[in-house]
């Protein structure tokens, strides 16, 4: 399923997202702040911060906890990532991200913004080329979202 363009109102709406969702960054062994926002395919916007751990290796990115986020809103299609540092430098998503972006959004836009000029776009497959996913374990068709529940009336 080719992925839409994002329109500018679009892209404004993740940035601005991303920027907000950096002031909930937990990364005092880094300090290093990462927010990113990302977009499903039914519209809707997730965001997720940086979240460290004392044991290192527990540190959690912030597009992995936009992500998930998503997910586990019964979200399961990606369109865009967006990640924001406040830095002078934007910097793109790392190899385990670039990984779990593959998983829900094979084709999404990823763009990288920052607090000096420099703006990064690309598309996952520049990112991570001849990625392992789903398919290679034999599973052809996205899974559907999880339909949203409705609130029973109270
Ligand atoms: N980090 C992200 O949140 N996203 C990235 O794309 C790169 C790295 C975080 C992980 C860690 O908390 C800190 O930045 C330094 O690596």
């Amino acid at each position: 399923m080719p992925v839409e363009p994002l329109t500018p109102a679009l892209r404004r709406r993740l940035v601005l997202a991303a920027r907000r969702a950096v002031r909930t960054s937990y990364s005092p062994y880094s300090k290093f702040k990462v927010g990113a926002a990302i977009l499903t395919d039914t519209g809707r916007v997730f965001t997720g911060c940086n979240v460290e751990n004392a044991s290192y290796g527990l540190c959690n990115c912030a597009e992995r906890t936009a992500i998930f986020s998503a997910v586990a809103a019964g979200e399961r299609r990606l369109r865009a990532v967006v990640v924001y540092t406040p830095t002078p430098e934007a910097t793109m998503p790392c190899g385990a991200c670039r990984q779990v972006i593959n998983e829900f959004g094979p084709e999404a836009v990823v763009l990288s913004v920052c607090d000096g000029q420099e703006r990064l776009e690309t598309v996952l497959p520049a990112l991570l080329p001849v990625a392992f996913g789903p398919q290679d374990l034999g599973i052809r068709e996205q899974e559907p979202r999880v339909p949203r529940r409705r609130r029973s009336p109270a």
